[in-house]
């Protein structure tokens, strides 16, 4: 076993509870994966899946649903731009187009759907960090920030 077999090992451990369904495990388990890893692998989902005793496919389907977890590790800063419909109608999609401009290659920007801060759209989630009110200037210093 690797280190980081050891590590997933620790934090499939860390959630498992004998008498709760192996299954209510799965999200926290994905979540503090990504989180320490950066992305939930090909072999990692077969650890998961041998710990709970689901099928590989059971870890697979929930992992493909949400957007957030990712099957490869992925070095670019990320930020996310909020595309729902307030702030579509504050101007984002012009943002977005801006902001892939800006980025060039070294920012990965994607979409996201409702940060929460409707009424102070366009919204953008860098890092845990939500970020309010955006133009092109503040999008270009948040671009240079992360890159
Ligand atoms: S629509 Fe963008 S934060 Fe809600």
């Amino acid at each position: 076993m690797t280190d980081t077999d050891d590590r997933i090992a620790d934090i499939i451990a860390a959630h498992r509870q004998d008498e709760a369904p192996a299954r209510s495990a799965l999200l926290p388990i994905l979540h503090d994966i990504q989180a320490a890893f950066g992305h939930v692998g090909e072999d990692t989902m077969r650890q998961i899946a041998l710990a709970l005793n689901l099928t590989r496919a059971e870890v697979h389907g929930v992992v493909s649903f949400y957007h957030d977890f990712r099957t490869e590790f992925r070095s670019l800063p990320v930020i996310k731009l909020c595309r729902a419909e307030a702030c579509k109608a504050r101007g984002v999609e012009a943002l977005i187009e801006a902001a892939e401009q800006a980025a060039a290659g070294k920012v990965a920007i994607e979409t996201i759907y409702c940060l929460g801060l409707c009424s102070v759209g366009p919204s953008a989630l860098v890092r845990d960090e939500v970020h309010a009110r955006l133009d092109a200037s503040k999008l270009a210093a948040l671009i240079g920030a992360a890159a």
